[in-house]
């Protein structure tokens, strides 16, 4: 099933959280000039008209990328964020916004690959246009849970994975940790991060056990929502789940995310969570 088209969604808040999250992965991971493997499971289109009407039909970027654009109060990790974006937006209207691999590939150098699966049939040929001519850069128009596990372990034994599925069956929830714990026996010291969605909260008590039962350590989870009322209908809130997380990230994502609850939802009832699933 292809229904999901993430053009509806760009920018959301949900979006800020997870792209937030690979950029202070990475940026982490850059410090040291190994060469660094990116691969991408549901990498999207690459890049989104916030003015198509797609976008325009959901207006979900308003409570996302909406939040922060014209900003310059950002604490460094958002400045960070709202730099990559502004690229996109040389005439700084707030027009285009960029997908998890657009992110990525911003943070990476020239000595980094990237791989990117994306099986929807409108998405991939514009994801491979985005990203044309970036010798980095392979698009496979194939699953994405059996090309990043065929790609595993990457040759530099360093890298990042990202799972961003659209959870369109509710079977997705146990095929994530089965995955993670398949890509993690291929590459344990690899660090993983698996975007999840909140619209129950028993399928989130039911992810959070399937993946303390993996027995996998050093699992930390980061949520981030506009209410934490889940019995309301649609997506009021969203995590990453990251294993083998550098050492600097709870500490730089909670003290951004605390900043940008208080600074850009204020009066609201937006939360932020941090959860060890799994320790040393
Ligand atoms: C949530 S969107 C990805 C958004 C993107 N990661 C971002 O942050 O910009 C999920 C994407 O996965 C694609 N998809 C669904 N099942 C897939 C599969 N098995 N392998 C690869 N892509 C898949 C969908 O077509 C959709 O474009």
């Amino acid at each position: 099933m292809l229904s999901y088209r993430h053009a509806y969604h760009a920018g959301n808040f949900a979006d800020t959280l997870k792209h937030l999250t690979i950029i202070a992965i990475l940026r982490h991971l850059c410090k040291k000039s190994g060469p660094l493997h990116y691969v991408d499971t549901h990498a999207g289109a690459g890049r989104y008209d916030l003015q198509d009407a797609k976008a325009l039909k959901t207006h979900e970027f308003n409570e996302g990328i909406g939040k922060l654009w014209g900003r310059q109060d950002l604490p460094p990790l958002l400045d960070d964020y709202l730099q990559v974006v502004a690229r996109l937006n040389p005439s700084n209207n707030l027009h285009y916004y960029p997908g998890s691999p657009w992110f990525a590939a911003h943070c990476l150098r020239d000595q980094d690959k990237l791989a990117l699966c994306e099986l929807h049939p409108t998405d991939f040929p514009l994801l491979r246009e985005v990203f044309r001519g970036d010798m980095r850069v392979r698009c496979f128009h194939e699953d994405g849970y059996q090309r990043s596990l065929a790609l595993m372990p990457p040759p530099t034994k360093r890298g990042l994975v990202v799972i961003d599925p659209s959870y369109e069956v509710k079977t997705e929830y146990q095929t994530v940790v089965n995955h993670l714990q398949a890509l993690h026996k291929r590459f344990a010291t690899g660090v993983f991060a698996l975007w999840y969605p909140v619209v129950d909260a028993g399928r989130l008590q039911q992810l959070e056990y399937s993946l303390r039962q993996t027995g996998i350590k050093r699992i930390q989870l980061f949520e981030f929502g506009l209410t934490g009322n889940h019995d309301l209908p649609g997506m009021g809130s969203a995590g990453m789940v990251v294993i083998n997380p550098p050492w600097t990230l709870r500490e730089q994502l909670e003290s951004t995310m605390q900043w940008l609850i208080n600074a850009a939802y204020p009066d609201s009832d937006a939360y932020w969570r941090y959860l060890e699933i799994a320790g040393e």
